[in-house]
């Protein structure tokens, strides 16, 4: 077995005190958010985390791209028959989380997942590039294939039925918007000492409270 025992780091890079707390939670994390970017503080800062909930009870977790936020919630883009669009049907409790390394800060999200509006998809999609376009129609997100040659020909095949003509958002494809129900904010400290601040919505309101680390 390696033993990963000697990897240690202490955290110092900053601190999250109660006189910085923001009323609403998604102007802290739009703060965190701008600084991570401006800092260089992660390679890819819209890259978060989403976990679901499978038929099977399991969790599951894979990366995908936030690409909008607002007060009403967190936007990625997916195939809804993929797994993680069979599991939000089965059930739209989800947790997103982002960890940025440059900064020491994770962010931790739970809500509800629904569709974004068709008008939502249709915008964003016809934003993509034209390669991007193609594989969303052609993909079968999670299904198993037979080979990537299989996939390759696929693609040139499609290519030539749409020359010169716009790609039209195939059904299967669009947003989800994360409604926020809880925002954890976590700042690397010393001495595992770290930060933590829980906001949680009640009645439409958002409160806060410290967690111990
Ligand atoms: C950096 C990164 C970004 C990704 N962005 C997306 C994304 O925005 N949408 C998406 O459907 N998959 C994205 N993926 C692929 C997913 O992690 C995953 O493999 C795919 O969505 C299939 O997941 P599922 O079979 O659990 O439904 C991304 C992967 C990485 C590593």
């Amino acid at each position: 077995m390696k033993d990963l025992g000697h990897y240690r780091k202490s955290y110092e890079k900053s601190e999250l005190t109660e006189s910085v707390l923001p009323e609403h939670p998604l102007e802290l994390f739009s703060a965190w958010f701008h600084q991570t970017e401006e800092s260089g503080g992660a390679d890819e800062v819209n890259a978060m985390t989403l976990s679901t909930i499978n038929a099977d009870g399991f969790p599951k977790s894979r990366i995908v791209l936030l690409k909008r936020y607002a007060e009403e919630g967190f936007v990625f883009f997916t195939n809804y028959e993929s797994e993680k669009g069979d599991s939000i049907t089965r059930n739209p409790k989800v947790c997103l989380s982002f960890f940025w390394y440059g900064s020491e800060r994770q962010v931790i999200i739970t809500g509800v997942a629904q569709k974004t509006t068709k008008e939502e998809s249709d915008e964003y999609f016809s934003s993509r590039p034209r390669g991007s376009q193609l594989g969303a129609v052609l993909s079968k997100q999670s299904r198993p294939v037979a080979s990537r040659e299989f996939l390759e020909k696929e693609l040139l095949k499609l290519e030539q039925e749409h020359a010169n003509k716009t790609i039209a958002r195939p059904e299967h494809w669009g947003g989800y918007i994360v409604k926020p129900l809880s925002i954890e904010f976590w700042q690397g400290r010393p001495n595992r000492l770290h930060d933590r601040i829980l906001y949680t919505l009640t009645d439409s309101r958002w409160t806060w409270k410290r967690l111990q680390p």
